[in-house]
């Protein structure tokens, strides 16, 4: 019965000249008739081996292939677009939007009926789920997962440790030759970053908001049960196409709650907030960055993984994985909430269990009763900012300092260890145009390296606040996405050096003591910094891109144009 009803037979199932071509250059890979009419599958892989930590994905995707055989579809492999952190410049969060726009048109061109998401990186998962949306046809994640937990002289090092050692080898504590040797030892195995960086950030918020089997997150990249969750999702797409269950079936406003209070549990990155919103614009739930804070306020962090905490995903496994931490935040979750394995969120963490309670602590006794993220407004920050008070130094969180003023990245990298420079560790550095347009595509520069000349005093935090990013796996009172951003001509454009600035955490504002005449006199001088480029990507991303603090996506992508072809003929 489903045959008739499939999306992919307006290709395959059609007669005369249209089916011949849809169906004959396809039959060159040895593809025998009754394939064309089961549901087909697509498989949209991020592979490349520009993206290390999605390097195994070939490998993968022929588990999911096995589990979409098995349930009696055809799956079709398909590359788009891989973002990967460690290599590609300016950022890739400049890509993010293009990548999705890859991502939609591929599904969306194709005679696809389902689609099995395969991302790891931390872009790869925003991407490839906005993109996806915006077609809203059956789609499942399945997560690369973390890398095993990095080894150096019988110690356990992460991703985290990279913040410490480039600190270090400005104080002069390590030299060249030790980074060089634990290059190998940190990223040992296949998969993705293995702390709570943003890439494990971005499984767990797949997961938490319904969109993978459960347990998906967590499972490290070379363990076999990775292997078998990939055949399980393939089989599982299969089914979803026969019930018609799309994203937007799953991913209600209740789902995007469960991912916000589960992020603050587990102490999940900043970069969070911009994708989920991106991708509530993308299904059309209206999710505000205010939200992220009302939802966090009253959960603490009961996850013990580093930045914000000791261990690592592998750890966080075993302890019992993303199942057992829901289970334990089950007061707070929308229990209803449907997943894609057609169950309810609580019914499938209903049998989860914590295997070790230092990793997976519980509410009563949090690991950290603070919040994961917190979200400032000010009259720097008119439509916000975001600081992860977990990963931040408890007594900088209410700190009144003196600005040291960095009009941009260049500017920052000349002056920040100049002897001559004049800060203390009072001062408040602030870093100017690394927003969304500003440098554009918003790099993860917010967790600026210290004064060489403090660092060697000892001082190994300071307040920063930047319209910038910061990476996952960075830590320090860094206050990040500040919106409106310098490049757009609002109060922060205008700051300088010497201006006081207070912070206030406790109170969730983030403010200079000047008047609004001083400042808007100020703003009758401010210049707008030259266009980066009058062609080609970037002048789109810079004239399209929105503020951080409605998650910098484009403005002509909010929404979705559905699984349609705009033109039926070939
Ligand atoms: Fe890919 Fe960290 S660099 S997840």
């Amino acid at each position: 019965m489903e045959k008739e009803n499939l999306r992919s037979r307006n290709w395959f199932g059609r007669t005369g000249k249209d089916g011949f071509i849809y169906r004959a250059w396809m039959k060159n890979n040895g593809i025998p008739d009754h394939e064309f009419r089961k549901p087909v599958i697509g498989i949209c892989n991020t592979w490349s081996e520009l993206t290390p930590c999605n390097v195994h994905f070939r490998d993968l995707a022929e588990y999911v292939k096995r589990g979409i055989r098995e349930a009696g579809g055809f799956p079709v492999e398909f590359p788009v677009m891989s973002l990967g952190e460690t290599l590609m410049k300016p950022t890739t969060m400049l890509f993010r939007n293009l990548a999705s726009m890859d991502v939609e048109e591929s599904i969306r061109g194709n005679p696809l009926d389902g689609v099995v998401l395969l991302c790891g990186c931390d872009k790869t998962t925003p991407s490839l789920v906005m993109g996806a949306c915006s077609v809203n046809l059956p789609a499942i994640v399945v997560s690369g997962g973390p890398m095993l937990t990095g080894r150096y002289k019988g110690a356990s090092i992460g991703t985290s440790d990279v913040w410490r050692l480039a600190a270090g080898l400005e104080e002069g504590t390590v030299n060249e030759e030790q980074l060089h040797e634990m290059e190998a030892a940190l990223c040992h195995s296949q998969g993705h970053c293995a702390v709570m960086g943003t890439a494990s950030t971005m499984a767990c918020m797949a997961e938490s908001l319904g969109l993978t089997l459960p347990g998906n997150a967590a499972i490290p990249a070379v363990d076999a049960r990775r292997k078998v969750l990939a055949q399980q999702s393939g089989s599982r797409i299969v089914e979803m196409v026969r019930e018609d269950l799309k994203p937007s079936d799953i991913l209600t406003r209740a789902a995007f709650e469960n991912a916000i209070i589960t992020n603050a549990a587990i102490g999940g990155s900043t970069n969070f907030i911009l994708h989920l919103l991106a991708i509530a614009g993308r299904i059309g739930v209206p999710l505000q960055l205010s939200d992220f804070d009302t939802l966090s306020k009253n959960i603490p962090l009961i996850v013990n993984l580093q930045p914000s905490g000791q261990f690592f995903m592998e750890d966080l496994y075993d302890a019992g994985g993303l199942p057992a931490v829901l289970k334990e935040l089950d007061a707070h979750l929308h229990r209803e909430a449907l997943t894609a394995n057609g169950k309810t969120i609580s019914q499938n963490y209903q049998h989860a269990q914590c295997y070790n309670a230092s990793i997976i602590t519980n509410t009563g006794q949090p690991f950290n009763a603070g919040t994961g993220l917190a979200v400032l407004t000010g009259n720097i920050c008119e439509q916000g900012a975001v600081i992860k008070p977990s990963a931040a130094t408890p007594h900088l969180m209410q700190h009144t300092g003196a600005a040291v003023v960095f009009e941009s990245i260049d500017d920052y990298k000349q002056r920040i260890h100049d002897d001559d420079l004049e800060v203390d560790e009072n001062s408040i550095l602030v870093l100017k145009n690394v927003g969304p347009k500003g440098y554009p595509g918003m790099p993860e520069v917010g967790n600026m390296t210290l004064p060489k000349k403090l660092l060697k005093k000892g001082i190994t935090d300071m307040v920063r606040i930047s319209d910038g990013r910061m990476s996952g796996t960075g830590f320090g009172t860094v206050v990040l996405h500040v919106a409106p951003e310098a490049a757009t001509g609002g109060n922060f454009s205008v700051l300088k050096t010497g201006d006081i600035i207070t912070l206030d955490v406790h109170n969730r504002s983030l403010y200079v003591h000047l008047g609004d005449t001083e400042l808007a006199a100020r703003k009758e001088l401010w210049q707008p910094i030259p266009a980066h480029s009058t062609r080609g990507y970037v002048h789109l991303y810079t004239t399209h891109v929105q503020q951080a603090s409605l998650g910098a996506d484009l403005d002509f992508l909010r929404g979705g144009s559905g699984p349609h072809v705009t033109k039926d003929s070939h």
